[in-house]
């Protein structure tokens, strides 16, 4: 396993629409792996596949890092996110936006059907945590990053703390 580079903001890779996965062999088994690698290293709770520069419908969640949540991982392949339902608002980060955390209302459920690593299909009814870190992870297949989602005031500090050209 290997760590990857993570892209940071403002690179407009993260700005792309990924594509479907259509082979689960080998190939995308090592991506998963390494992905995981390469978020634990970043002590992170989720990466997504673009963040690594892999424009493939794909991530990863483990909020074991997250006091009182277990470790364990979750694999999200070709996601659909349906029945969003409620509101929840956590601080959110971004491996791809160090530095910044600030919260972003979200809905607290969600139902996602998606691929295994082997291709079979599942489906998961997630709330809280791990459905924000679900909408948030699903978000970058979109080229949508959490500072996109935030209010007015809030995105005028993030600019000026972030001290770059933005798209904000
Ligand atoms: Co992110």
């Amino acid at each position: 396993m290997m760590v990857l580079e993570i892209l940071h903001y403002p690179d407009p890779r993260l700005r792309e629409v990924s594509k479907p996965v259509t082979a689960f062999d080998q190939k995308l088994h090592r991506l998963l792996d390494d992905l995981h690698e390469t978020m634990l290293a970043a002590r992170g709770i989720g990466i997504a596949a673009p963040q690594v520069g892999e424009k493939v419908r794909a991530f990863i969640i483990d909020l074991g890092l997250q006091e009182g949540f277990p470790k364990e991982r979750y694999e999200f392949i070709n996601p659909e996110l349906s029945q969003l339902t409620g509101k929840a608002s956590f601080e959110e980060g971004c491996l791809s936006v160090p530095g910044i955390g600030e919260p972003v209302n979200r809905s607290e459920m969600v139902l996602v059907t998606y691929q295994d690593r082997f291709g079979h299909r599942q489906e998961l009814r997630a709330e809280g945590l791990l459905a924000v870190a679900i909408q948030h992870e699903h978000d970058h297949l979109d080229g949508i990053l959490f500072i996109d989602r935030l209010g007015v005031i809030q995105k005028q500090l993030v600019k000026r703390r972030l001290g770059k050209q933005i798209d904000l």
